[in-house]
């Protein structure tokens, strides 16, 4: 991992305030992939330049492809002549993108965490989740992944716990429901529940050297009813990492970085479409104001205290919902999330 930011963001001071030079343009965003309306219509900078890049793309470019750089690119040209970007600051954005690549290595995603500070993750998950949904109305929510799943978790049996080390200020939960399919309201055998979460310093085991590998991590496959159960603890809230470009942009924006605490999972089912989740403890200070814009109300969930039970001072009952492919088909779904290669 690299040392000490090298002032990624040095951007130039703040000229909003200023007069708009001669023929400004002010916010004509014409970004929709039209060339007459974008700014570049009315701009003083070159007319034709967008258009002359865009149509640098090759007959041979896969069509999904073509169509989202074009759009790409004409939002990125919008913005840059919109906002007079200067070199001085296009510089200081590449060196933040640089930045992130160099603090990225197998246990920190930084790029992935920069686009989580400005809420692309969460877009990304909503528009996936809504496509989904006017398929036919909506299994479980989707919240984003996050830079921290890390595959091949250890199976566990189900009532196990994934508490591997006791840590100060733990609460262990038992959590339990069962999993089942939207439509019929069957429960669903054989569903994999990946699950991870930190431990209460805020910290993912792959992150802190005091924890045992994979630590707070599992994975659980239900049986013919479809349930579910096992002890974790219950979830603290945390700060994202802030020691890098990503943290170094959150102070700059007066943000803070913390995300109300949570429980990650993933659930895959043969048949069924997966789903990646997580759920907050509505008791959390930060639960309206998550610094990664993940928190959607059904997902907000009670920890009830529990009593008699030696292994475990709370409770959670929540049921999964999945949604089959079969289903997600009838309602016209299929292909809709298909990406470039
Ligand atoms: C997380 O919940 O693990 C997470 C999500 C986005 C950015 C950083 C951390
Ligand atoms: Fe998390």
């Amino acid at each position: 991992m690299s040392g000490m930011v090298q002032n990624p963001l040095n951007v130039v001071p703040d000229k909003s305030d200023e007069q708009p030079a001669p023929n400004h343009v002010n916010g004509s965003n014409g970004t929709n992939g039209d060339a007459e309306k974008s700014s570049t219509k009315t701009s003083r900078f070159d007319p034709h330049f967008t258009d002359a890049v865009i149509n640098a793309t090759g007959p041979k470019a896969n069509p999904r492809l073509r169509k989202v750089m074009a759009s790409l690119t004409r939002h990125l040209h919008d913005f840059c002549r919109e906002n007079e970007i200067t070199v001085d600051e296009y510089m200081a954005g590449i060196d933040l993108i640089n930045a992130a690549g160099k603090w990225s290595d197998d246990k920190r995603n930084e790029g992935q965490l920069l686009s989580d500070i400005i809420g692309l993750e969460s877009l990304v998950d909503e528009i996936t989740y809504t496509l989904a949904g006017e398929a036919a109305d909506t299994p479980t929510a989707t919240a984003i992944l996050g830079p921290f799943w890390r595959k091949d978790a250890p199976k566990r049996k189900m009532g196990d716990s994934i508490v591997l080390k006791d840590m100060e200020g733990s609460d262990h939960t038992l959590m339990h429901g069962r999993v089942l399919d939207f439509n019929t309201g069957k429960p669903i055998d054989n569903v994999e529940i990946d699950v991870w979460h930190t431990a209460p310093n805020g910290l993912y085991e792959q992150q802190d050297p005091d924890q045992p590998d994979m630590n707070l991590r599992g994975r659980f496959f239900t049986g013919p009813d479809g349930e579910y159960s096992f002890y974790c603890l219950k979830p603290t809230s945390y700060p994202v990492p802030n020691d890098g470009p990503a943290g170094k942009l959150l102070e700059m924006l007066d943000r803070h970085p913390m995300r109300p605490a949570h429980v990650h999972f993933i659930l895959t089912a043969e048949g069924y479409k997966p789903l990646t989740t997580q759920i907050f403890d509505r008791e959390d200070k930060h639960i309206d104001n998550d610094s990664v814009f993940a928190v959607k109300d059904s997902l907000v969930v009670d920890f009830l205290l529990k009593e008699g039970d030696s292994k475990a001072q709370y409770d959670l009952q929540y049921d999964f919902k999945l949604i089959s492919y079969e289903a997600a088909k009838k309602g016209g779904v299929e292909g809709a999330t298909q990406v470039a290669p």
